[in-house]
């Protein structure tokens, strides 16, 4: 079976873990403070501050922003779902906006259609290792007087315009989930230039602490450990050239794929805008044909040896957990419908593109393709 993804994880994590675990210094150690400054360093940003998830990560910036009960904040509806939900932990309202069709990333034209006077904040998400149009979107948030919380959970090494993501708004947010482009097992960063915002999250991540006996705000859990952190130090290191190969892969499945999109009809695969150096956490696709389902693609695939990841199945604002709690809101999930987010749900899968796939595998990824669907 060609994995779509593999561990990037070997002897040097594993030598790292060892000594921690000998030190006995599982928290609040060395190795996240260093993390936090090479981390920062990697983006561009005075600080960094890490935390237990990517969605820890998008929870603090939140909070950090003092966003208030029933404040809007606008995220794209093809998203992973903490994305929004980020946004209800903190009791504010996520009202949701449409994707760019080719580059299935946040819709500057509908971002700005669906701003009103509680609309505070806004969460562009960089897709699949691509990159929304940043400019677009500062303009409009420059406009209406928004804060900016990148979501760059899915984008560690992305760049727009010669820039990384995670540098252009007031906070970003990453996640280093087992499967990311770097990992730290479970866990999260988030990256700002802002003092007042990284006191307010290091204080939120530990309980709301200031000093070890004094609480000056509701906090949580959210901290990272001298394990995870470990990790995410030799990860980082590891980063660009692992990102470079995916590259590689990815853009050798794609540029042969495009030549023949036209004559197979049925996948399309995707464009991303112009001047964005995107780092493939995915090999992304899209179903074209009606007539043609993601498990259809996923069941054939798999019998040639071949394994796909899908998402997502539904718009965000189709998900139970917003539907049922806010129907008669400002933005009514239950009738909403957003067409290329429509047309895009349950309709993209990212095909392998590890590091370690050789040209005989890409070559076999791509005939296969080729012959998918012939008789
Ligand atoms: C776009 C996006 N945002 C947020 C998250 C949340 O990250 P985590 O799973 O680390 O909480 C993910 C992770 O899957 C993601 O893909």
């Amino acid at each position: 079976m060609i994995k779509v993804a593999v561990p990037t994880t070997g002897n040097e994590e594993f030598k790292a873990l060892k000594k921690i675990i000998f030190s006995g210094k599982f928290v609040s150690g060395d190795n996240v403070k260093k993390f936090e400054k090479e981390y920062a360093k990697f983006i561009g940003t005075k600080y960094a501050v890490a935390v237990n998830s990517g969605t820890a990560s998008l929870h603090a910036s939140l909070a950090s922003l003092d966003l208030k009960k029933n404040d809007e904040v606008i995220v794209p509806s093809i998203s992973f779902v903490s994305s929004a939900t980020a946004i209800l932990h903190q009791g504010c309202i996520p009202i949701f906006c449409d994707v760019d069709i080719e580059n299935y990333c946040m819709c500057p034209e509908s971002l700005e259609k669906n701003i009103t006077k509680k609309t505070k904040a806004i969460i562009p998400v960089h897709f699949a290792g691509s990159a929304c149009n940043m400019k677009a979107i500062l303009k409009i948030a420059k406009k209406y007087n928004l804060k900016i919380i990148e979501d760059c959970a899915q984008a560690h090494g992305t760049k727009y315009n010669g820039k990384i993501v995670g540098s252009f708004g007031n906070i970003s947010c990453f996640s280093f989930y087992a499967t990311k482009h770097m990992t730290t097992g479970e866990g999260g960063i988030l990256c700002t230039n802002s003092k007042k915002i990284k006191d307010f999250c290091l204080s939120f991540r530990n309980h709301g602490l200031k000093d070890r006996d004094t609480h000056i705000q509701l906090g949580y859990n959210y901290r990272m450990s001298e394990l995870n952190a470990a990790i995410g130090r030799i990860q980082l290191k590891k980063l660009n050239k692992i990102n470079n190969q995916r590259i590689k892969n990815s853009l050798y499945i794609i540029n042969k794929l495009k030549k023949i999109e036209h004559k197979k009809k049925w996948f399309k695969v995707q464009k991303p805008i112009n001047n964005i150096y995107h780092t493939y956490f995915w090999c992304p696709v899209r179903i074209l044909s009606n007539k043609i389902s993601i498990n259809d693609v996923k069941n054939k695939l798999k019998k040639k040896g071949i394994e796909i990841r899908s998402r997502y199945k539904y718009p965000l604002y189709g998900q139970k957990v917003f539907q049922m709690i806010n129907s008669n809101g400002p933005q009514n999930y239950v009738k909403l419908n957003l067409k290329n987010s429509e047309k895009l749900s349950g309709k993209i899968f990212g095909l392998p593109n590890h590091y370690k796939l050789k040209k005989k595998e890409l070559d076999y990824i791509i005939v296969t393709m080729e012959n998918l669907f012939e008789k």
